[in-house]
């Protein structure tokens, strides 16, 4: 799988920035981030655009893996080891040979297998469980964690000297909520996906649900937007999804404190003449909240304001764009983007 990592927003356009820095180093990154906000997307990109790309990239879930078994997985175990060790066994890391190594949940790594994750990372040499050969590791590792590592060391529960030797370089994923400007672009590419797989048709968001997904705070992050989707596109496939077909929990939901950046039903045409703004009552109340969310209330009044040019010209588009001061084209574009509005207007 080519991985695309989808985001305009500053805070992803600074990551995938620093992962084009760093792709093409051998450095070892702690990737961080909460759950589902893209960790092991983002290793496997780094990976693809090393030099190691064309070798194997191998995950290792350092939370799924039984305490005692963990060594083993890693490193690989020679026969008779242990009880149950009928066969030579190889390890991830040479599985990895030659490429990357994810060692995800990193934070869940016993103590006693982080001093021996530091002599690789420092000496580039392991053994296998059982086995008294220094075999040499030639592989870069990329390790993630949602935890905090750093208080996890002040706990004692990670080593610290494996701790500064992995985040030599820091690689931080914002979760979604602090890039509110990229819920529409993932909404878009997990529909476009589905419908290029063959799996149906594609569902569109009116203003009012795109408002309100804005909103949410997505604790599972671009997961949980993923896993929407689908949900979507099999109860609404074809169609629009509104206001009343979000879960409960997205309803009843808005970040505390925040305005909610209301925009009249049926705004007057008239405060949006040609050279006056949105009306300063609105926009008086939204500024004096903890924040706003401006791409969804720029969404909702370009929609209110194309609807109700279309309408004043009987659904001549040619004459609603010159009312609205932009190109036919332009207007088909919007049209386009903002469906849901009727068809025989387009
Ligand atoms: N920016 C993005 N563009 C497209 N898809 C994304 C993006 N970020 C995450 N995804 C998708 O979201 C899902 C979760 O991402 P991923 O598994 O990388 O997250 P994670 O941080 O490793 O989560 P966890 O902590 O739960 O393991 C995956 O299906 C991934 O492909
Ligand atoms: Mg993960």
């Amino acid at each position: 799988m080519s991985a695309t990592f989808i985001g305009g927003s500053d805070p992803i356009r600074r990551l995938l920035s620093l992962v084009e820095r760093v792709a093409k180093t051998d450095s070892t990154l702690l990737i961080m981030g909460e759950s589902g906000t893209g960790k092991e997307r983002i290793a496997r990109m780094i990976h693809e655009k090393s030099l190691r790309g064309r070798y194997p990239f191998v995950p290792v879930n350092c939370g799924a893996i039984p305490d005692g078994l963990i060594e083993s997985e890693l490193f690989g175990h020679e026969k008779g080891a242990f009880t149950g060790a009928i066969n030579q066994r190889s390890g991830r890391f040479e599985l990895a040979e030659g490429g990357t190594l994810f060692l995800d949940e990193i934070g869940e790594l016993p103590l006693s297998l982080q001093v021996k994750l530091l002599r690789v990372l420092q000496e580039k040499v392991y053994e296998r469980v059982g086995g008294s050969q220094p075999r040499k590791a030639n592989v870069r590792i990329l390790a993630a964690t949602h935890r905090n590592l750093e208080q996890m060391v002040r706990d004692d529960l990670f080593r610290e000297d494996l701790f500064y030797r992995l985040s030599v370089i820091p690689v931080d994923i914002p979760p979604l909520r602090l890039r509110v400007t990229d819920i529409s672009l993932l909404l878009e590419f997990f529909v476009a996906r589905w419908v290029e797989e063959g799996r149906g048709e594609p569902v569109c968001f009116s203003p009012e649900a795109l408002h309100r997904l804005c909103r949410y705070e997505w604790p599972g992050n671009i997961r949980e937007l993923e896993n929407l989707v689908e949900r979507f596109l099999v109860l609404k496939g074809g169609e629009t999804v509104e206001l009343s077909d979000l879960p409960e929990k997205i309803l009843g939901s808005g970040v505390p404190g925040a305005p909610v950046p209301v925009v009249t039903e049926s705004p007057d045409t008239s405060s949006f003449s040609s050279g006056k703004s949105a009306r300063p009552m609105d926009l008086a109340d939204l500024l004096n909240g903890e924040s706003i969310d401006m791409p969804a209330y720029f969404l909702h009044l370009e929609r209110a304001m194309i609807e109700k040019a279309l309408a004043r010209f009987s659904g001549n588009k040619t004459r609603a764009a010159a009312f609205l001061g932009i190109n036919r084209t332009t207007l088909i574009e919007k049209l386009k983007r903002l469906e849901g509005l009727p068809p025989d207007l387009s």
